[in-house]
């Protein structure tokens, strides 16, 4: 579905909603919506730490894709990280600033490099 046709869908969704509200007549009652807080957990969400690295990696790392995709590889070493974030940059235009590249590897070695 491009645009165009979400808007057109969302306008007769509308229009259908004006048409029962109509039907109804005075006894409609307006449908009543409630934000839920959907609390989930903290290191499923985010890189753990407020370090440099870690503030980098939450702000490259995150867009296309979650923390697990970081968390769920197997312990690698330093240099296997370094390309890993090259990787990210070259292969798949991931913004990071060049200067971050080396912060954000250090910092994922860190928290996954080999034991
Ligand atoms: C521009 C989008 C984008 C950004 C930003 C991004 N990635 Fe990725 N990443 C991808 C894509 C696409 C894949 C491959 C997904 C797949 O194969 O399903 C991937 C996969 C991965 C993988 C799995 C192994 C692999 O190579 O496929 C790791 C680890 C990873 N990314 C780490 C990172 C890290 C660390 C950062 C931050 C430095 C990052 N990603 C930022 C797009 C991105």
């Amino acid at each position: 579905m491009n645009n165009a046709q979400r808007i057109a869908a969302l306008g007769l969704a509308l229009a259908a909603s004006a048409t029962m509200a109509s039907l109804l007549g005075s006894t409609a009652q307006a449908a009543t919506l409630k934000s839920t807080s959907v609390k989930l957990p903290e290191s499923t969400r985010v890189f753990p730490g407020d370090s440099a690295g870690a503030k980098a990696a939450n702000s490259y790392c995150l867009m296309c894709h979650s923390v697990g995709m970081v968390m769920n590889q197997p312990d690698l070493g330093h240099a296997a990280w370094l390309v890993e974030v090259n990787k990210m940059k070259k292969v798949f235009k991931a913004p990071i600033p060049e200067e971050q590249v080396a912060v954000i590897a250090d910092y994922i070695d860190g928290i996954k490099g080999k034991k």
